[in-house]
């Protein structure tokens, strides 16, 4: 035999010179959700290690991460039901739980990187990310909407505003309001492929955040369809979009490495609540061994994500799976 290709994998020296993805702390993004009080602390009871924290906790766990080299963190709220209405209003009145808890963050830790999420539905009375009329998710105005949040983010201190909407035009949107009130620097992660997923599941959950009525098929993409994804991922860039993010991340690497091969802004795999749920099930079973983890999280370096959001990113780094 000429060609023995396992004379490549024959000592761990060796395996290690010639392996092409890594996983560093850097590129991995931390979802925290929030809660309004004090001292509190309660876990998801679909997401076994992942909590809700309100401000002072949430702190304390950001200096913890920090501590171990995690630096990026994205945040969600949990909005009571009494503050909910059908125009989100709670996502930007002043003084907020979510524009507090933004807030914080960034003045007891400016070296870390707050990603905020714009969408309506965990202030939405209907539950969905857009305004809804006669059962009908309204585009345009939403913008509106979606334009005052992003503008409350970065008025009070986010890094990289998210937009998980999936509203027609939102990128160019934001880009502009935000240029026009002087936050040129602030940038805009997309959602660019965001799907119709079972496997957000776990994070309505979390939020109490699900839709009311109907489903999201409207405005998320059809599971089915990856050239959809190319028109979308167009848009972003035309739009104005800094990062590009495939969601829900593992079922559909195949879109990652698409979006890759075609674009050059970075590319962001967001390994959903369905995800993370699924393996930690199968663990807590010894149905699977906790290796699945870091080789889910090497599974989107090796489609080509940059930056993967997931609720895994801390205890990858405590087990050491992640340099
Ligand atoms: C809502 C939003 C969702 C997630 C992030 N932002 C859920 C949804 O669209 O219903 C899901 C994240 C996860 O499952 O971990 N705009």
């Amino acid at each position: 035999m000429l060609h023995r290709p396992r004379r490549n994998r024959k000592s761990a020296v060796i395996r290690d010179m010639v392996q092409e993805h890594h996983l560093h702390a850097a590129n991995l993004v931390f979802p925290l959700f929030i809660i309004d009080g004090e001292h509190q602390k309660v876990e998801v009871s679909s997401m076994p290690g992942i909590y809700r924290y309100s401000i002072d906790s949430l702190l304390k766990e950001i200096e913890s991460c920090l501590k171990l080299g995690l630096r990026s963190f994205d945040l969600f709220p949990a909005v009571e039901e009494s503050l909910k209405d059908k125009y989100a209003t709670e996502s930007y009145r002043k003084g907020t739980l979510y524009l507090r808890a933004i807030q914080a963050v960034k003045k007891n830790f400016p070296e870390a990187c707050v990603i905020t999420d714009v969408a309506m539905d965990p202030y939405s009375s209907d539950g969905h990310d857009g305004i809804v009329e006669n059962g009908e998710i309204l585009n345009d105005p939403t913008l509106e909407v979606l334009g005052k949040m992003a503008l409350a983010h970065a008025e009070n201190g986010a890094d990289i505003i998210a937009p998980s909407d999936m509203m027609d035009g939102r990128i160019g949107y934001l880009r502009s309001l935000l240029d026009e009130n002087g936050f040129t620097s602030v940038s805009l992660m997309s959602y660019t492929a965001k799907y119709a997923s079972a496997y957000y599941g776990p994070f309505r959950d979390a939020l109490g955040s699900a839709p009311k009525n109907g489903d999201k098929k409207t405005y998320q993409m059809n599971p089915a369809n990856t050239r959809e994804a190319l028109i979308e991922a167009e848009l972003d860039l035309q739009e104005g979009a800094d990062f590009l993010m495939v969601k829900p991340g593992l079922p559909y690497l195949d879109v990652i490495k698409s979006l890759s091969d075609r674009f050059n802004l970075p590319i962001a795999a967001y390994n959903v609540s369905g995800e993370y749920a699924m393996l930690k099930a199968a663990i807590a079973k010894g149905w699977l061994s906790e290796q699945v983890i870091p080789e889910t999280l090497l599974s989107f370096k090796r489609a080509g994500a940059t930056s993967i959001l997931t609720y895994h990113a801390k205890e990858a780094i405590v087990q050491g799976w992640v340099k």
